[in-house]
């Protein structure tokens, strides 16, 4: 049964887009959720409408490695346990040519998507280890981590290393049954990638159905949490150290 019933699933960056959406579905198959992010009044609100028997809500800047670990010993102290981590929380940033970066910029990429995910990596296979949890731990990547030129150099970059440390976490934790693997989606219509590329939901959808190699279907928010919660079930006890993309982009039309 793919239900992860009654397991506990901390999701970060779970205020808005596919973290929500993947809240929505983790607590629809009968697992405890906390819903972790920057954004209090949008987490408060997402928590509250999956209903505080299945859901609450911690505020947590991943940047900040006290709030990860506060976060991972706040989820441990409700539920007794941590089973699943879904380290979604990320930001995009402009394009800039590499000739005239702004390395703060990149700095502040790389606090989010890159050292966010090692902390909850790390605070979180601690938590599971102390108490003998086989646990899965999913990571947000994008198609950004297979080719360049999709994201700026900064969010190209960050979401390279997101693999790399899926790939060497997973042949540690492996020791202790932790699985860990990432989910690279094609893009998806939420508000970071509106606000990003300044163009309807639609408009996004259209653009990114022509360059997916799988036609007749629009990717969704709810495709990529689809594939989050096989990673987290039990149907995929032998995949880890993978990288499962959702959306197509990993073959072109051949031009000759
Ligand atoms: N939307 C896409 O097309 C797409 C494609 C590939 C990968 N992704 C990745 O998916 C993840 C989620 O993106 P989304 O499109 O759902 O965006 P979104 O903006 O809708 O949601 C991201 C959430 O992360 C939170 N967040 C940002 N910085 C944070 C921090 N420092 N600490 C805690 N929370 C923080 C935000 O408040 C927000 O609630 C990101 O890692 C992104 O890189 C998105």
């Amino acid at each position: 049964c793919r239900r992860p019933h009654g397991k506990v699933a901390l999701i970060t960056g779970a205020a808005s887009g596919i973290g929500e959406e993947t809240a929505r579905l983790f607590a629809a198959n009968d697992a405890f959720v906390v819903v972790a992010d920057i954004d209090d009044e949008l987490g408060r609100k997402v928590a509250a409408s999956i209903g505080i028997d299945q859901a609450s809500f911690h505020h947590c800047d991943v940047r900040d490695e006290k709030q990860v670990e506060e976060t991972v010993s706040y989820t441990v102290e409700k539920h007794g346990r941590l089973d699943i981590l879904f380290s979604n929380a990320g930001i995009v940033s402009s394009l800039a040519s590499i000739l005239s970066l702004d390395i703060s910029n990149f700095d502040n990429v790389f606090a989010t998507n890159v050292h966010g995910v090692v902390g909850k990596i790390m605070h979180s296979a601690r938590a599971m280890v102390e108490k003998n949890i086989r646990g899965s731990i999913i990571c947000m990547a994008s198609v950004a981590v297979m080719v360049g030129g999709i994201g700026s150099i900064a969010y190209t970059s960050s979401k390279h290393a997101v693999l790399g440390v899926v790939r060497s976490s997973s042949l540690e934790l492996g020791a202790y049954g932790i699985r860990v693997n990432c989910v690279p989606p094609h893009g998806v219509a939420t508000p970071l990638a509106r606000r990003t590329l300044n163009m309807e939901g639609s408009k996004i959808e259209e653009l990114v159905s022509a360059s997916a190699s799988l036609k007749g279907v629009v990717l969704k928010a709810s495709h990529v949490a689809e594939a989050a919660l096989l990673l987290a079930s039990d149907e995929s006890a032998y995949i880890s150290g993978q990288n499962l993309v959702v959306g197509g982009f990993t073959a072109v039309q051949p031009v000759i």
